[in-house]
């Protein structure tokens, strides 16, 4: 049983306050045992980065304390392990985010596509002013990110698990318009949302 418990920015909301669940639900234990039917029988563990995807999906976009324990625990190993992998990697949360996390790529393909005025209608929209800032309604969450992979349909942002593509600043006005007013977040996307690990890889965009 994992032992280690750190202390990080999530310490005093726990995951009951904040109205988590934190045992899988039979659709997120169907989506592990699919994602680990594909490694060996010997490297279960080296599927952490797809578990801790789901467990960040399960609890609002970020992952708890708690969330990375479950991880550490379906997959034995020490809760340090888990936490190594999701404070390396920027698309792990490791405090709440708004209900909509709007990461702006601003690498090279977008930067030279305009992914400066993006920003900038994102700022003016939300009223946000620097990465990493959440709006005090809960609304927002705004981060410049790198390179997502959809470099053909730059500039592109991706709102939870959703990529927006070919962006213009009146159609990402548009976008943020739309879900602050509780609009479906599929509507001006191009990626399905799915209940597995990497939604990114199993949509389409650039058309
Ligand atoms: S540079 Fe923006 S998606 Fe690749």
């Amino acid at each position: 049983m994992p032992t280690i418990r750190i202390d990080q920015p999530t310490v005093g909301q726990t995951p009951q306050s904040l109205g988590l669940n934190l045992s899988w639900t039979k659709t997120e234990q169907e989506a592990i045992t699919r994602t680990l039917a594909k490694y060996p029988q010997d490297r279960q563990r080296s599927a952490v980065i797809p578990l801790l995807h789901i467990a960040q999906r399960k609890c609002n976009e970020w992952l708890p304390v708690d969330a990375m324990q479950l991880v550490a625990d379906t997959l034995d190993l020490p809760y340090i392990r888990v936490y190594e992998v999701a404070s390396f990697y920027t698309m792990f949360n490791l405090k709440p985010v708004g209900k909509h996390h709007v990461q702006v790529c601003t690498n090279c393909a977008c930067l030279i596509r305009g992914s400066d005025a993006i920003v900038s209608e994102v700022k003016s929209h939300t009223g946000l002013t620097a990465s990493g800032e959440t709006s005090k309604d809960g609304e927002f969450t705004f981060t410049e990110v790198e390179c997502l992979g959809a470099c053909v349909a730059a500039p592109m942002m991706q709102i939870g698990t959703h990529y927006y593509t070919h962006l213009t600043p009146e159609k990402t006005r548009e976008i943020l318009t739309h879900l602050q007013n509780g609009g479906d977040p599929a509507k001006y996307a191009d990626t399905a949302p799915t209940q597995d690990a990497d939604p990114i890889h199993n949509g389409k965009y650039g058309q």
